[in-house]
């Protein structure tokens, strides 16, 4: 892009007749200076004070690096989960994909069986379904969360559905009562994942608590994050039994199995092996039991000054958060809606302007589920199962979500204050050059 026109705007001579300065309205994109140092960007999980030393002293101890049962610190990891979730059972997964992989198997999902889950989500909320065999019907979404619509689900169920499978899209829960009444109503066992809600609140309950089975992920920029990891919760003995019987083998699927029936394969259980590393399992208990309540309300400070400094401008809708949420927990992205064409600057340009500004802003890099390949019945098939054919329908929810999103880091606490008041002063600068942009 040419500097000419917004400096055409902006430049003016200086006093001393050097040369032309440039204003500090001028937007970076057009030369100005950025309101932010790119250097200095957004990470997760935070460096804590102690978190080297915790790993170090694990492994100076001579603590096991490997745990077959549900023993040591992996037993002190889950309990931790199951508090926060309030479940009875939790199976600590070396990912949120295998914890889901073992939710799917735990209801006995079977070849032809059909699973209706929400289009916008990770690919991982589905795609273990389908290596069971299972069609994946997506449902649409309700357009200003992004949350599963309990219309769609309603009108996908049918003879064969065996499973609704939903995701607290970015912390906000879905309508978690009415879709625990239509899955009971129905007889659906409903997986809920709640990777993105770690610590959020349905009318004062824990998302994670709703679902015949909840799992989470736990790794890479998850509130709460062993680097790699995940978790499999449910109040239920039965999915509990197949869910360590399938990835939990050697002792755990000999000791810790409800159900006696199981014991001619107590050993080798089914024959995966999922469990996950001691050394996530160290980092997610410190962090559950010591830091995360403070991220939390940390997050949750600094996303409200945010959507409310956001909201003053023109054209940006902050996210919504419905009344019914007692608490967004890990508010794990931070999504606004632009209204692009009402600004009268095409959405990419305005992402543009405000990277030069330096901001770690962007739309967000996970499409609808039914625009995926993956999901394709006619492409990259699994073994010799058949997958549901979403194409073709309309997911006018899905749409109107992903219009105008833009995606912007989490600042969490006094580490993060400098990124959340860039965050603020950038956008606003780029408002106020908005004609520069026309
Ligand atoms: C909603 C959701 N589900 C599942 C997963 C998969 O988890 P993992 O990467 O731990 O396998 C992710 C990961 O980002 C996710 O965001």
């Amino acid at each position: 892009m040419s500097h000419s026109t917004a400096d055409r705007h902006t430049a003016k001579n200086d006093s001393s007749g050097c040369g032309n300065v440039i204003a500090p309205s001028t937007l970076a994109l057009h030369g100005g200076r950025p309101v932010a140092n790119p250097a200095m960007q957004w990470t997760w999980p935070p460096r804590y004070p102690g978190m080297g030393e915790l790993l170090k002293r694990y492994v100076d101890e001579g603590e096991p690096l490997s745990i077959q049962g549900r023993d040591g610190i992996l037993a002190d990891c889950e309990d931790a989960l199951k508090q926060v979730f309030r479940r009875k059972h939790a199976v600590f997964c070396s990912s949120g994909t295998m914890a889901l992989y073992s939710a799917y198997f735990a209801i006995d999902l079977r070849p032809g069986d059909e699973v209706i889950c929400t289009t916008v989500t990770y690919h991982a909320t589905a795609a273990p379904a389908l290596h069971l065999g299972a069609r994946v019907i997506l449902a649409d979404v309700e357009p200003d969360t992004g949350n599963i619509a309990i219309e769609s689900v309603a009108a996908a169920i049918g003879p064969r559905t065996r499973a609704v499978a939903s995701n607290a899209m970015w912390g906000h829960p879905v309508a978690q009562d009415a879709l625990r009444a239509l899955c009971d109503q129905h007889g659906l066992a409903w997986i809920e994942d709640v990777s993105h809600a770690h610590f959020a609140e349905f009318r004062g309950r824990p998302v994670g608590s709703w679902g015949d089975i909840a799992c989470a992920s736990l790794q890479g920029t998850k509130l709460v994050s062993g680097g790699e990891g995940g978790v499999l919760l449910t109040d239920r003995d039965d999915l509990h039994d197949r869910a360590v019987l399938l990835g939990h083998n050697l002792k755990r699927s000999q000791t810790c199995v409800c159900d006696p029936a199981y014991a001619p394969i107590g050993r080798t259980g089914y024959g995966l092996k999922f469990r996950g590393h001691p050394l996530a399992a160290l980092l997610i208990h410190d962090q559950l039991t010591n830091h995360a309540a403070r991220w939390v309300a940390e997050r949750r400070d600094a996303l409200t000054r945010l959507s409310l400094e956001l909201g003053k401008l023109p054209g940006i809708t902050p996210p919504v958060v419905h009344s019914s949420t007692t608490s967004m927990g890990a508010w794990y992205g931070y999504k606004p809606h632009v209204d692009a064409e009402g600004l009268g600057v095409p959405l990419d340009r305005l992402v543009l302007a405000l990277k030069a500004e330096g901001l770690d802003v962007d739309q967000p890099g996970s499409p609808p589920l039914h625009t995926l390949a993956l999901f394709d019945p006619h492409r990259f098939p699994i073994g010799a199962f058949e997958k549901a054919d979403n194409r073709g329908r309309a997911f006018p929810g899905a749409e109107a979500y992903g219009k105008g999103l833009l995606s912007l880091p989490t600042p969490t606490g006094v580490r993060d204050a400098l990124i959340l008041q860039q965050l603020i002063d950038g956008f606003a600068k780029v408002w106020r050059g908005l004609d520069d942009l026309r």
